[in-house]
């Protein structure tokens, strides 16, 4: 092999081997993520040039970088622009590299491992060839969606040409990543293999050249007339069940690209980019790009402390520990989970089973991650874990008694979490002779999908211990918010008002349906009376009357009579509405304008005056942290940018 020096260059290295093959590998320059920023695409370009005269054997594309192969396009570039021409100058121009390196005529291939996401996954879609690693970190996907926008640099036209329309859609409506194997059985990659034999498997295909796949037979025709506009018609059906176009418009957008220009593909291209060029300065993607950041800097708490556990033991195998040690399991760490009842271990061994099968695939992975987990009646794994995380029955006696028991079998330096809702830190902290080293790992349920975990500092919490817990959370792929302990920390505190406004206005005599739609037209992703009937009233009931003295409000006689009366929502078929085998029967909601936006500003003042106030008592640092916090704790209507920053504008 020869590394042909090529000293202007700071992100790409070249090196051609013996084959006369060139392995071009990205390595953004101070930066631990591949994103393809101005200068790593202008020096892309400059290497396509080189490549288009020297017309080598073959050209692999690949990443230096551990994380994977490239996330996407540079985010921080869509703050920067302020209008269309310059939307469109910036997306034309990546479109020009990728279609120069799609022109380029020698076998070109793009070696995937890692995520290989919105930018990254269209300069693969430039090759000729994919080939991608088949450990479940590999995730394809193009997620533009999720900033307001839809692909820009070729990856509507390409995608819907190799694997067909419906697939494609679906996945860029979505904004959902796809494992290799799943790639590869649609046609978005030509193999998937294990990282051993990579380079040997696109080697391979740059040396034996087969043909290029494409969607064919049924697959392309989805592309033409007739079916097309069939297809277009059934998508924005599906789109319009989960939002809303004055809300979410890009994927109204692609849809209208592809309806239009789909059998076109040049036409298509170009119409491709002043699409997104309208999207990118639109509000919704501004603020959708604004939650982008808020994530990060929520990620960012998790890297102020290197701590790195290695051993959990998690007391308490109900509904949230269970599904905590099995998170923790999942992500790679040595977990005990401990419960005084067996069943309550068989249970949590199940569910965490289906867990593992659902994300992991394969057989291998699933084995090892329940060998991750253990059982254990006894507490054998108290004394060796980095951290013990205690979810017991929420009941002061219950956990002051466990922690004085537990406490003198800790390891030294041993982090100890409670998953508490309501308990203040200084009253658990009581039972114990460290209560400095006690913080609050306040998960949401359920732990798979909701991605926010509040860390709580009591009075007496080392800040030490506060910054290893984030550094843990990040280390299961959570996002930490530092809150002060206090009745309902930051989000249920927030959300309870709201609910409970929800309630009033239902003994009111607003029909909850009236109700509900308020909060879906401001862009909630369920009404707060739903919300409420699934959370479960005796749940709602028994936080509120915690919250009730704190916040000044009354809990509304409605919610303790259907609690009363055994109704409380979803589980048990009744509680604000009727539930059938589990299905919510609503009725149609008939109500004025006038009256659904009377009812939504109730609502929502309650939820942003109590934001208020818990910036005003220090709940949190900041008001970014508080908008992100509300966003990713209650799915507050992302495209608004989050209740502090919504309110200001
Ligand atoms: P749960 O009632 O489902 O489970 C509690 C488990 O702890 C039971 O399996 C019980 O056998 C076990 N347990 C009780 N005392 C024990 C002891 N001394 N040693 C070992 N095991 C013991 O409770 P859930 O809902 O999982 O709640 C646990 C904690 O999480 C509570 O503090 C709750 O406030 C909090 N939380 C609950 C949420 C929810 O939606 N359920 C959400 C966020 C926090």
């Amino acid at each position: 092999m020869s590394e042909k020096e090529n000293l202007q260059n700071n992100h790409w290295q070249r090196v051609d081997d013996d084959d006369g093959i060139v392995w071009l590998s990205l390595d953004k320059a101070d930066a631990t993520t591949n994103v393809l920023s101005y200068e790593v695409l202008d020096e892309f370009e400059a290497v396509l040039k080189q490549l288009q005269t020297e017309k080598p054997r073959g050209l692999i594309i690949q990443s230096k970088k551990e994380s994977g192969f490239i996330a996407g396009a540079d985010v921080n570039a869509f703050k920067e622009i302020k209008t269309y021409e310059e939307a469109l100058e910036l997306i034309r121009h990546g479109q020009a590299v990728f279609n120069c390196l799609e022109r380029l005529n020698i076998p070109t291939l793009a070696l995937i491992h890692g995520f290989c996401l919105g930018g990254g996954l269209e300069l693969a879609l430039a090759c000729d060839y994919r080939v991608a690693d088949e450990n479940p970190k590999t995730k394809l996907g193009l997620p533009e969606v999720l900033l307001g926008i839809h692909p820009g640099f070729g990856g509507s036209v390409r995608l819907t040409r190799l694997v067909g329309a419906p697939a494609a859609m679906n996945m860029m409506l979505s904004g959902r990543a796809v494992h290799a194997r799943r790639a590869k059985k649609m046609g978005l990659v030509d193999a998937a293999v294990p990282q051993r034999q990579l380079q040997r498997a696109a080697r391979q295909i740059i040396m034996q050249q087969p043909a290029v796949s494409k969607a064919s037979g049924w697959k392309m025709l989805t592309n033409y007339s007739p079916a097309r506009q069939l297809l277009a018609l059934i998508l924005r059906r599906q789109v319009k069940k989960r939002v809303r176009p004055e809300h979410y418009p890009a994927p109204y957008a692609l849809i209208d690209l592809w309806d239009q220009y789909g059998g076109d593909k040049k036409l298509m291209m170009r119409e491709e980019a002043a699409s997104v060029a309208r999207l990118i300065i639109g509000e919704t993607a501004q603020n959708l790009v604004r939650v982008f950041f808020l994530q990060e800097q929520l990620k960012s708490q998790g890297k102020k402390s290197l701590f790195t556990p290695k051993y959990i033991h998690v007391i308490g195998g109900g509904v949230m520990g269970g599904d905590i040690a099995a998170w923790c399991a999942l992500c790679g760490l040595h977990v005990t989970i401990q419960d005084r009842q067996y069943e309550s271990l068989a249970r949590v061994m199940q569910r965490a089973h289906g867990l593992f099968k659902k994300r992991l695939k394969q057989p291998r992975l699933i084995t090892e991650a329940l060998e991750r987990l253990r059982p254990d009646m006894e507490g054998i794994g108290l004394s060796r874990a980095d951290v013990v995380i205690e979810a017991i029955f929420e009941d002061v006696d219950a956990k002051q008694s466990l922690f004085r028991e537990i406490e003198p079998q800790l390891k030294k330096g041993a982090l100890l979490a409670t998953n508490t809702s309501s308990i203040p830190l200084e009253v658990l902290g009581e039972a114990l002779e460290n209560p400095e080293r006690l913080v609050g790992l306040h998960f949401f349920n359920p732990v798979a999908k909701m991605q926010l975990v509040e860390i709580v500092s009591g009075a007496l919490t080392d800040p030490e211990a506060a910054l290893q817990a984030a550094a843990l959370t990040r280390h299961i792929n959570r996002l930490p918010l530092p809150v002060k302990s206090s009745p309902g920390f930051l989000v249920n505190r927030v959300l309870m008002p709201y609910l409970l406004e929800a309630v009033t206005l239902e003994s009111e005599g607003v029909a909850p349906e009236v109700i509900d739609e308020a909060a879906l037209d401001f862009g909630m992703p369920m009404g707060p009376v739903e919300l409420a009937d699934t959370v479960g009233l005796d749940i709602c009931y028994s936080v509120a009357g915690i919250l009730s003295e704190q916040l000044q409000a009354k809990v509304p006689d409605r919610l303790a009579e259907l609690v009363k009366s055994g109704h409380l929502g979803r589980k048990t078929g009744q509680g604000f509405y009727q539930y059938k085998k589990g299905k919510i029967e609503k009725k149609r909601c008939k109500a004025s304008d006038a009256t659904i936006h009377d009812v939504q500003q109730r609502l929502i003042k309650r939820l942003l005056d109590e934001a208020h106030a818990c910036l005003e008592e220090g709940i949190v640092k900041d008001s970014d942290l508080l908008d992100a916090g509300i966003i990713f704790g209650t799915g507050f209507a992302p495209f608004r940018g989050g209740p502090m920053f919504y309110s200001r504008s």
